[in-house]
């Protein structure tokens, strides 16, 4: 048995979650769910990014405490995780104690190491934005924002030795066995590499909504340097030695290809001065666009993961359901390159993979074995012209998702259920006598439609599960383990098939 550990980028709380955070999130909860399936101990974690200036401003624009600012949005991502069925083994916030400890822990060791030293900043500052700029920033030595001149600032700062890491970072990522995919991103991190690493501003004294500086409490750190740790917080560094031992070497970043710098830079950087050397594995992805442009919360351009699930008749979206909602954002968008967002595409890719070849296939052999077959199920035949069919669908899905292509690996699953149908349009079971030529044709799709639900079930889990059901299994689909499971020959036959509403209903384009 393996270990597999991924995380998701953990969100800023300065407003409310969009389909770019969802896709991050829906995918990684897949890759967390497929592992689970090949029997992997596996954790799955998410949260909330909650400390710096972008909250603390927020917070004042919304007349809160930055305390409540933090406490009422991190619960609107703890809810939209749950609204699509995200199955996180934890729920990390930064503000929480054990974050803390764990920050004031890892930076200290980086400290003792000799890897922290304190320098004066020199620059520009914005006192309005409390951040330094640029001269290129300024428009004539006057902030953008503020309309006002910039102040020459001299401030004591805490810097990281980033210089000391160039080496050793571009070691590790040049190795090809898959340290980054896809490995496009991988070029990318070499290239940020190759120029000059220069040490990096760590603390803020400015500000005080952070996590305090152990040996200077004077400061407090620069929010990324913070948020990077939550990722050993939550495998137990500094608090749990053996499930940070477990974990840690086992871990996968999942992140959108805006944060590439941090996580493949900074991070891996701060864990070598740190004194740990397993570093992430990163699956890296583009960005979801509308009409072009990225979407963000700053811009009006954003969905809402609820708008889609639910439906929302003002802006004339239909309610997907949880299912239609992930199906959408694992086949689509091409795992790695950017990627416009379109409506139309998902109600297409609904209506032809859920409710045409998956929803109708188990309707269909269901109504037709109840009519031709008796009580209860016939078993599948072992020379079935569809195990060669399923055994292929297996070994190319499994393929793919080892490749962190999730569309590749649900394209590959639903080659199964065309070629079900297909088995059934050429044999038109429907048109046979009772007897052991129709019992065989049902009992082959029957079987078909098992291995079908396991393999298709990381990215509709609730489907997946009500069609484990009604075709009579036993027991929780999300149980089954990889590769036995998808063996030809696992559907008993013998059982009672249960008919329901459409498992999904066509939708209006
Ligand atoms: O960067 N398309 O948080 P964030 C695809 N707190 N993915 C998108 C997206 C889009 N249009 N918009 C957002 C932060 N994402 C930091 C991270 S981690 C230690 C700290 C996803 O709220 C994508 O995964 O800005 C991106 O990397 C992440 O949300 C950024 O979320
Ligand atoms: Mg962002």
């Amino acid at each position: 048995m393996s270990t597999f550990y991924i995380t998701t980028p953990i969100y800023y709380v300065n407003d409310a979650p969009h389909i770019g955070h969802a896709y991050t999130t829906v995918v990684a909860d897949a890759f967390a769910r497929w592992h689970r399936l090949l029997g992997d101990d596996t954790m799955m974690l998410t949260g909330t990014d909650e400390h710096g200036l972008k909250i603390q401003r927020a917070a004042e624009e919304n007349g809160v405490s930055p305390q409540e600012q933090v406490d009422s949005t991190s619960v609107l991502f703890r809810e939209a995780a749950a609204l699509m069925n995200i199955a996180n083994d934890d729920f990390i916030r930064t503000t929480e104690p054990r974050h803390h400890a764990a920050v004031q822990e890892l930076m200290q060791r980086i400290y003792d190491n000799g890897y922290i030293y304190s320098d004066t900043y020199e620059g520009l500052y914005c006192v309005g934005c409390e951040a330094y700029y640029t001269e290129d920033e300024l428009n004539d030595g006057n902030c953008r924002i503020h309309d006002r001149p910039a102040e020459q600032m001299v401030e004591e700062n805490y810097f990281f030795k980033l210089s000391a890491f160039a080496d050793q970072l571009l070691e590790y990522f040049e190795q090809t066995n898959g340290v980054v995919k896809p490995d496009g991103y991988r070029n990318e991190v070499l290239g940020l590499l190759k120029q000059e690493l220069r040490d990096v501003s760590i603390s803020r004294s400015s500000l005080s909504w952070g996590i305090p500086v152990p040996w200077d409490d004077k400061h407090v750190f620069y929010v990324w340097y913070d948020a990077l740790i939550n990722y050993a917080t939550a495998a137990g560094f500094g608090a749990d030695d053996a499930a940070f031992e477990k974990w840690w070497p086992n871990v996968t970043h999942i992140i959108g290809k805006d944060i590439i710098r941090f996580h493949c830079v900074f991070w891996p950087a701060m864990l070598l001065a740190a004194g740990i050397t397993d570093l992430p594995k990163y699956y890296v992805h583009g960005w979801l666009l509308i009409g072009g442009e990225k979407m963000s919360k700053s811009k009006l351009n954003s969905v809402t993961p609820k708008q889609l699930i639910e439906g929302d008749g003002d802006q004339g979206f239909a309610a997907f359901g949880v299912d239609g909602f992930r199906y959408h954002f694992l086949r689509d968008p091409p795992f790695g390159p950017d990627s416009d967002f379109s409506y139309e595409q998902m109600i297409t890719r609904y209506n032809s993979d859920l409710a045409n070849q998956f929803g109708n296939l188990v309707q269909r052999v269901i109504t037709v074995t109840g009519k031709k077959c008796g009580d209860v199920s016939p078993a599948p035949s072992a020379d079935s012209p569809l195990a060669a069919v399923a055994s292929e669908a297996y070994e190319a899905t499994a393929a793919a998702w080892e490749r962190a292509q999730p569309p590749i690996a649900f394209d590959a699953t639903w080659r199964l259920i065309r070629e079900t149908n297909e088995y059934l349009a050429a044999n038109e079971p429907w048109k046979m006598d009772e007897g052991a030529d129709v019992d065989r044709v049902m009992g082959d799709a029957l079987e078909a439609i098992r291995i079908v639900t396991i393999l298709a079930s990381p990215a509709i889990p609730e489907a997946a599960q009500r069609t484990w059901e009604r075709i009579g299994m036993d027991g929780n689909v999300h149980d089954q383990r990889l590769p036995e499971a998808a063996g030809w020959g696992g559907y008993p036959g013998g059982v009672a098939l249960a008919s329901g509403d459409p498992l999904f209903p066509r939708l209006k384009g």
